[in-house]
């Protein structure tokens, strides 16, 4: 194995963070906003940690951190939609990642106590399940009541090291024997196929 191993456990924290957030950005993944308020006064987040928690029932989680102005809505309303972008969908990523980036209003539906972004890869319409506190975040999981699919698949938005990214073509799993590829795609210790 190769790289510098830190011990979080008795390094100085600040090094210890630095080398987690950027060994933890070099996950590339998708991007969600999710969204509480009202199409008046919409109140919303950027989010890279969605994760689908469960299919029977329906529920989804992502992470806030304290204080966070979306999550105290949240916790208020008990309501808020997930909302996947596409990659014509970097400006309200970078608005509701708190940096004012120009937002329309009129980008936004609305139905009964939820809102939600228009032209968007998919949106879930959730209630509030459980709400667990995890060390300097909270995580949100939610009960999914709506699910609003596109009819086309968009392409989605990829963030990865502090970037934004269109998601590239897909790859093919290599060939055995394809030594070239094995090296430029397959981690230690993989065996092939699944
Ligand atoms: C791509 C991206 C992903 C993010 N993911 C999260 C996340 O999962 N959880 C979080 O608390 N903040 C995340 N942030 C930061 C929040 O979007 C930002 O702090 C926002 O202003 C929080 O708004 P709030 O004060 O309403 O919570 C992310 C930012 C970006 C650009």
């Amino acid at each position: 194995m190769s790289g510098t191993i830190v011990d979080c456990t008795t390094s100085k924290t600040s090094d210890a963070v630095s080398l987690y957030r950027r060994t933890m950005g070099r996950l590339a993944g998708g991007v969600a906003v999710i969204l509480s308020g009202t199409r008046e006064a919409p109140v919303g987040m950027t989010v890279n940690s969605l994760v689908s928690v469960s299919l029977n029932p329906l529920l989804l989680l992502f992470c806030a951190r304290l204080h966070s102005a979306t999550a105290a809505a949240i916790a208020r309303s008990e309501v808020f939609s997930v909302n996947i972008l596409t990659e014509g969908q970097i400006r309200a990523s970078v608005h509701f990642s708190g940096k004012h980036a120009d937002f329309d209003t009129a980008d936004l539906q609305a139905r009964d106590e939820h809102i939600w972004m228009k032209d968007n890869a998919g949106t879930m319409l959730c209630r509030v399940e459980r709400i667990h506190r995890a060390g300097d975040h909270d995580i949100i999981i939610g009960r999914v009541d709506d699910v609003i699919a596109g009819s086309e698949l968009p392409a989605p938005l990829i963030y990865h090291e502090g970037q934004y990214y269109s998601l590239g073509s897909a790859c093919a799993l290599p060939e055995r024997g394809d030594s070239r590829a094995l090296r430029l795609s397959v981690p230690d210790g993989y065996e092939g196929r699944p």
